[in-house]
Formats: C-alpha cells, structure tokens, sequence
C-alpha cells in the first residue's frame, strides 16, 4: 500500500491549491473544501492543519453522513453518565476532543438538519453544552469542512442551511479534478511508483506506454484511483511496470449538467451532442427508459437501439 498523504503536485492547479493552504493556515477562518471524490480533499485539510499553530493540537475527523441524527448530539458534545438509557460512562464528543485542534466535518452537506442548527450554534457562541451536562463548556476549534456535492444545490434541494454554509466558507477551496490537472497524472504516478518500490526494496519501473496509458484515462475516482491503479500494475509487474488499457479509456466525459442544464460547446459533433443528451437524460430520469423516451420524443425502441450502438461502442453508463 502507498503510504503518502502528504499533498503531492506540480500542476497549475495543483500549485493555486498549494497557494491557497499556505494562506488559510495561519489564520482561524472555517474553511469549506469543495471537491469530486478522491481529489484530496482530506489530505487539503490535514495540510492547513499541519501548517497551522494548532499543529501540534488534535486533529479529529468526523464523518458527518455517518452520524445519526439520534446519536448526533451526544456524538459532537459528549454527554454526561446516566443522562439517557445506555450512558454508563460520560464521554467528550469531537468538539471536546478537538479542543485547541481543528475539526473536520467531512461531508458537511450530509449533516441532519437537526444537527446543522446545533452546529450553528456551537459555531456562533464558542460554547456548548453536553447531553445531560448543566455547565457550559468554551471551546475553541478551527473548523474545516469539506463536501463533493455543491453546496448551494445542497441548500436550494434545503439539505443544507444557507447560515451554517456561509458561517463555514469563510475561506473556500475548490479542488480540480484530476482530470482538470492533467499534468500531475504522471507526477504522481512516478511519485507513487518511486514509493512503492522504496517499501519493496524494488527497481521498478514503468513500460514505455503506461504513462500515456494513464494520461489518456478521465479519472472519474481521481488520486484515489490513481494510486490503487499504480499500485494494483505494481503488484502484477516483474520489471516493467505496464498499464493495461483502462476499460473506461474510450468513455467520453460524463455530460456536463448542472441544475437540469446540459452544457454543450459550439462546435460539438452531432453524434457526440446527441449522445450527451441521451445520457444526460436518462441520468436525470434515474434511468427509467420510458420516461427517458418520451422525453426525448423518440420510441422506447429507438432508445434501446441507440444505447445498445454506444454499448458496442464503448460507452459505460452509470444505470443499468
Ligand atoms: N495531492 C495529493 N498528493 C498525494 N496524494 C494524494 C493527494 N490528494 C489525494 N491523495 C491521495 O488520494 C487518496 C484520496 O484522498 P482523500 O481521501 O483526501 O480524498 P477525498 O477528496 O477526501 O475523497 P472522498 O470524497 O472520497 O472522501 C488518498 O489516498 C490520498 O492520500
Ligand atoms: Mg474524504
């Protein structure tokens, strides 16, 4: 296994998250990191810590999709012995934890409501108080909140509340895609390489294609993926470390819609924008065929035709 979590990049886009982190650790702003899965968007908030005056103070994670909205309050500010069936011990909750640390709230936009208006709460006064508790405890944190959903469709959709997001994006950090940094595909990749073969004590190195092979694939799981990749080749390879074709290197990017939008540039290729659309459409519709061609104005039949044609061609869709 790659070990690295330290925030590897020489990209443009890698170097304005790196400008970014450098100017948001000194300082105690909240900070929202927004970002698709797998783009290191923990890795982003472990580094503002690690660069902070809090470095050597906790830094505790929370996963707050996980949370029960039940167990939410007790989870976050602890609670006293005895204060509800099955309390046997008193415990602190992450806020306690972190005090003079940082606590990061990963998928912010997954928060019960419930726990978002206690959240805004402990985030206004400084203080909280725990389940069954009577004395009100201070508490000083550095917030950082990350999600890979937009938050401003988190709030229209009314998941997320408008006050608690601005209270948080003080400081916003967006990060790329991999795909929208194609130059670090094969930085990292050597990195990763260069590591696992530190770990083995091996010489390994890739085949003359493997980095073209990685280059000309879209990413959908970004470094995540990345890294399970080099390392899945490096586990397979004697000498030559080879990337097979990836499955997915003939699939056109997924349509880019937003809001029911689809954006298509001038100039797209008939066949190209009328698959985007089909796809676009079937995704909005959850994949129901029907509603899908009735929507497009076609036969149930001329849509399985059609999906059928980009099946043999290549393309993947996300619905069955
Ligand atoms: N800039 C980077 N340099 C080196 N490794 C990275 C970088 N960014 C991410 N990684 C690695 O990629 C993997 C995914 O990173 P991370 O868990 O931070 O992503 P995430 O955005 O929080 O994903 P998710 O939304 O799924 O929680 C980790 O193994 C991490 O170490
Ligand atoms: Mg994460």
């Amino acid at each position: 296994m790659i070990k690295t979590s330290r925030f590897l990049g020489h990209s443009a886009g890698a170097f304005r998250l790196a400008r970014a982190i450098v100017k948001a650790a000194p300082t105690s702003a909240s900070v929202l990191i927004i970002g698709e899965s797998g783009t290191g968007k923990e890795v982003v908030a472990r580094a503002i810590h690690d660069r902070s005056s809090r470095r050597k103070q906790p830094f505790v994670a929370v996963n707050c999709g996980a949370i029960s909205p039940s167990l939410a309050e007790s989870e976050l500010f602890g609670h006293e012995k005895g204060s509800f069936t099955g309390a046997v011990t008193s415990t602190e909750g992450c806020f306690g934890r972190a005090h003079m640390g940082t606590l990061f709230l990963d998928e912010i936009t997954e928060m019960p409501l419930s726990v978002q208006v206690q959240l805004l709460r402990v985030l206004e006064n400084g203080s909280y108080f725990s389940v069954g508790g009577t004395e009100q405890k201070k508490v000083n944190v550095r917030i950082i909140a990350a999600t890979n959903r937009d938050p401003k469709a988190a709030v229209q959709a009314h998941t997320f509340r408008s006050d608690l997001l601005y209270r948080l994006a003080v400081f916003p950090v967006r990060v790329p895609a991999l795909r929208e940094r194609k130059s670090d595909i094969p930085y990292l990749a050597q990195r990763f390489l260069n590591e696992l073969n530190e770990q083995e004590g091996t010489k390994k190195v890739f085949a003359p294609d493997a980095l073209f092979q990685l280059e000309s694939y879209h990413w959908p799981g970004n470094i995540r993926e990345l890294k399970n990749t080099v390392t899945r080749a490096f586990i397979l390879a004697d000498d030559e470390v080879e990337i097979p074709q990836l499955s997915a290197n003939v699939q056109p990017r997924l349509p880019d819609v937003k809001h029911g939008l689809l954006k298509i540039s001038v100039g797209t290729p008939l066949d190209s924008a009328q698959r985007a659309v089909i796809m676009a459409t079937l995704d909005y519709y959850g994949g129901d065929k029907r509603r899908t061609a009735m929507a497009l104005g076609i036969s149930p039949k001329t849509l399985y035709n059609r999906l059928e044609e980009f099946r043999k061609q290549g393309y993947m869709f996300k619905v069955a």
